[in-house]
């Protein structure tokens, strides 16, 4: 037993539990599955798309891995998929909200974004960590533990201009974040989220120049570009024992890109 409070040093620190992960078929979702593995959790990848890859990547490392297919945007689907979790294992530890819409998005300034667009990001963005958040609550209030980490993005503290609806869905999630781990610590339930900078995936390399990409990296205090893996390994972090007391926060992992000049 560790005492409360000591430095606690595990290898595999989530052995034993069993966390979800949307949106994990591919870049940084997948890239958390993966790093919650490692650590010895049962990863559940929930995605539109087949997360195939995921599962694959997962089981080389030896760890286990399942991929269902929903719309995480969808009340019915979401409850199917999480039903279908329920099947398969006794709780859930750990969700992390990762599935959103970003890359690919067309940038517009606000008054050319159309109500459809508008709908759709807003719905997948932000209606999503509601329904999986409330889905996955019930395993956790019942158990009286858990994680639940969110994905947001460091755009909302700068107010990236031409991208309104993805902006407003961030800066929703950062409200969420507050508002669950207000509701869900009597449970004994963290609530985090994370604020990535501008990500290097194979995705946004399709989306953005290597130019564009490499004047980012240039403005951030650390100048290399930021990886899946520095989101995945936050993500671990506030979901392992070390972040025991840390809930209602937002870490932005962007190298310092919105420090400001110096
Ligand atoms: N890439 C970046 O630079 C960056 C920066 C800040 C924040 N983020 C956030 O990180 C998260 C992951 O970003 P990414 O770049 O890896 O995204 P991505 O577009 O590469 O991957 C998103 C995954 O989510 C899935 N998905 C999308 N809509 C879904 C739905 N309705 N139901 C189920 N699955 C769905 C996709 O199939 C895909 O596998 C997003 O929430 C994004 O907003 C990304």
């Amino acid at each position: 037993m560790v005492a409360e409070g000591a430095p606690v040093v595990l290898d595999r620190p989530l052995a034993g539990s069993v966390a979800v992960v949307t949106g994990a078929a591919r870049a940084i979702g997948q890239e958390i599955a993966i790093t919650l593995a490692a650590r010895g959790a049962t990863v559940v990848s929930i995605d539109l798309a087949a997360s195939t890859d995921t599962v694959s990547s997962v089981k080389a490392l030896g760890g286990e891995a399942i991929g269902l297919t929903a719309d995480v945007a969808d009340e019915g689907s979401v409850q199917k998929a999480f039903n279908e979790v329920g099947s398969h294992f006794e709780r859930i530890d750990v969700l992390v909200n990762n599935a959103g819409l970003f890359a690919g998005l067309e940038r517009r300034p606000f008054w050319d974004i159309d109500a459809a667009e508008w709908d759709r990001v807003t719905t997948v963005n932000i209606r999503s960590v509601w329904l999986c958040a409330r889905a996955a609550s019930t395993s956790m209030r019942a158990a009286g533990k858990g994680r639940v980490v969110n994905l947001s993005s460091n755009t909302v503290t700068f107010g990236m201009p031409n991208l309104l609806h993805y902006v407003a869905s961030k800066a929703a999630v950062i409200g969420m974040t507050r508002s669950m781990a207000h509701e869900l610590g009597p449970y004994g339930v963290n609530v985090n989220a994370v604020a990535p900078g501008l990500v290097t995936t194979e995705i946004t390399k399709e989306w953005v120049s290597d130019e564009y990409l490499r004047q980012v990296a240039e403005g951030q205090c650390i100048n290399s570009p930021i990886l899946p893996s520095d989101i995945a390994r936050t993500v671990a972090f506030l979901c392992g024992p070390d972040a025991r007391m840390i809930t209602g926060q937002t870490i932005l992992v962007n190298g310092g890109a919105t420090m400001g000049p110096a």
